[in-house]
């Protein structure tokens, strides 16, 4: 193996430019020509690839984002925009591709590897946390901590005002996010798809605390179920307390990578490039009780990732009796 590419695709994470580091650093390690596709599979169509550096890596472990871009590709759903983007590889003698991305970008992934005979490494990363096969995506530490800061402060000015907050976390379809911060940042309330709710419950839990003294809520709700701004309608006339909707958007994509996203990028960038080292070509890395293995793509993109049983069970007692 002589030259490998890596390109970051769809939703960007904290930890990508860990894991750009790491790659550039265990290719060279390895005797390979480290390069980078930008732009995710938009620069792969258009050829927007450059030979990889110590120089180019140097002081991003750090930050959110990803230096060489990322993109949600349309074209890439079009076979001859695929052929276009083998053709570019093969053209600069690139054997093996790096893909760091989510669900969508494993899709495309999948398809490279039935229409081509270049080897592919798939590492998923998402704050999402929504890839079959994985329990971990790189990406989702830095982003529940960033939650937990946000509704942490949220929290002082709810106690402040006497109100409920409703905050919204992002996951796309999953809820993950959701409800990992609900449990680990001591909310009232938590709703999320993959769990039935009972709204009567919860009003009678809410106004039994309301009566022993309770001056103010704080709800997660994940924007899948599209529901923020009825919950906070709900709590202003059911609840009887004034209430406030904070949708956190994209800064939970952003921010310092946390120390577990940097190890978990160089750990998971290790096992990549040895996998496809030892002639993989068509696998995903994926992280299990505390140990890597690689999954073919076929099992990881065409299944669905479910929230752990024993995660669902803790968040049970959120609105029932
Ligand atoms: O997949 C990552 C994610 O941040 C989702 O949580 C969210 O629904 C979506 O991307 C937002 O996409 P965009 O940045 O294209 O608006």
């Amino acid at each position: 193996m002589k030259k490998m590419a890596i390109v970051c695709s769809g939703g960007d994470v904290s930890g990508m430019n860990a894991a750009l580091k790491r790659f550039v650093e265990y290719c060279m390690r390895n005797q390979i020509e480290p390069w980078f596709v930008y732009d995710g599979y938009e620069g792969l169509i258009d050829n927007r690839m450059e030979r990889a550096t110590y120089a180019s890596v140097a002081g991003i472990i750090t930050r959110g984002g990803t230096k060489i871009g990322s993109a949600r590709s349309k074209r890439f759903m079009e076979e001859r925009y695929r052929k276009q983007a083998i053709a570019n590889l093969h053209a600069r003698g690139i054997e093996a591709l790096v893909v760091l991305g989510g669900d969508g970008s494993f899709r495309g992934m999948h398809r490279l590897t039935q229409e081509s005979d270049l080897a592919f490494c798939g590492i998923p990363a998402t704050i999402d946390n929504d890839i079959a096969g994985t329990e971990y995506c790189l990406g989702v530490d830095t982003a529940l901590n960033v939650i937990k800061d946000a509704i942490d402060a949220i929290r002082d000015t709810a106690s402040s005002f006497g109100r409920a907050f409703v905050i919204e976390t992002m996951g796309r379809e999953c809820g993950y996010l959701a409800l990992v911060s609900a449990l680990t940042s001591g909310a009232e309330m938590c709703l999320i798809p993959e769990l039935p709710y009972d709204l009567d419950a919860y009003k009678r839990d809410f106004l039994k605390e309301k009566e022993e003294g309770r001056r103010y809520f704080i709800a997660i709700v994940s924007e899948a179920l599209k529901k923020s701004e009825t919950i906070a309608k709900w709590f202003e006339e059911e609840v009887e307390i004034e209430s406030r909707v904070t949708v956190l958007g994209h800064i939970q994509r952003g921010g310092v990578t946390s120390v577990h996203d940097r190890l978990m990028a160089s750990r998971f960038v290790t096992h990549a490039v040895d996998a496809l080292i030892a002639g993989q070509k068509s696998s995903v890395i994926c992280y299990n009780d505390g140990g890597f293995e690689e999954k073919g793509i076929d099992d990881v993109a065409s299944n669905r990732y479910v929230i752990p049983q024993e995660l669902l069970d803790l968040a049970r007692e959120y609105g029932s009796e």
